[in-house]
């Protein structure tokens, strides 16, 4: 045998070897990828599964809308009309008087339980945070689930749109409304 026969015989060898290598390399490359894929299926699975787990929960707890979208279409004349059911309680103007209830001018992002001299039930002193849209929304749904304990005696206002009319008219009392959501 040639010293040209026997690196050609190598040759081939190491060029065999490449072949099974490469083979080998893309074989696991189509395993990598079948792999992947039923994992992300496996996950979209999951994802549904929770989400449908939280729907059921949610609505157990009942849903509350969110005012959000009706704030840019509210009618301060209705808010302003709405009103009367908390009047018996609340003054709205500035430096107006604590009545049963705290006075509530300027109250979106007001803190809560923030008025000087009226007596908060400990539930709302203790409650914290401010009085944003959305929670100032879910409060009146129903005060009384919303704040365990509070000493507000008021139903709550069923209609979604009635509280985000409302909510509109509160924003307006003030001198530097907060700008809609
Ligand atoms: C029967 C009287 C009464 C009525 C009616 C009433 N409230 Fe109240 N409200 C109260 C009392 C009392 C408190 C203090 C609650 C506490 O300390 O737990 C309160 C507290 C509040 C607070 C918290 C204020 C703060 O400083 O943290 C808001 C906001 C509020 N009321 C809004 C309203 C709105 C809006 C209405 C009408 C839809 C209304 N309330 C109807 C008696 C009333």
């Amino acid at each position: 045998m040639s010293g040209l026969e026997v690196n050609k015989i190598l040759a081939s060898i190491i060029f065999a070897v490449l072949i099974v290598t490469l083979i080998g390399h893309f074989g696991d490359l189509v395993i990598n990828i079948e792999h992947h894929d039923e994992k992300e299926t496996a996950y979209k699975i999951d994802v549904e599964e929770t989400e449908s787990t939280k729907g059921s929960i949610a609505k157990k707890e009942e849903v509350i809308e969110p005012i959000a979208a009706l704030l840019a279409s509210a009618s301060m004349e209705n808010g302003e009309k709405l009103f009367k059911k908390c009047a018996t309680c609340h003054n709205y103007e500035k430096g107006g008087a604590n009545k049963v209830g705290p006075q509530l001018w300027n109250l979106i992002n007001r803190p809560k339980a923030n008025v000087d001299g009226f007596a908060y039930s400990k539930a709302l002193a203790e409650f914290g945070g401010e009085w944003t849209y959305e929670e100032l929304a879910e409060f009146l749904y129903k005060p009384k689930k919303y704040i365990k304990g509070t000493k507000m005696n008021f139903a709550g206002i069923k209609k979604v749109k009635d509280r985000a009319n409302i909510v509109y008219f509160l924003r307006a009392q003030s001198d530097n409304p907060i700008p809609l959501p």
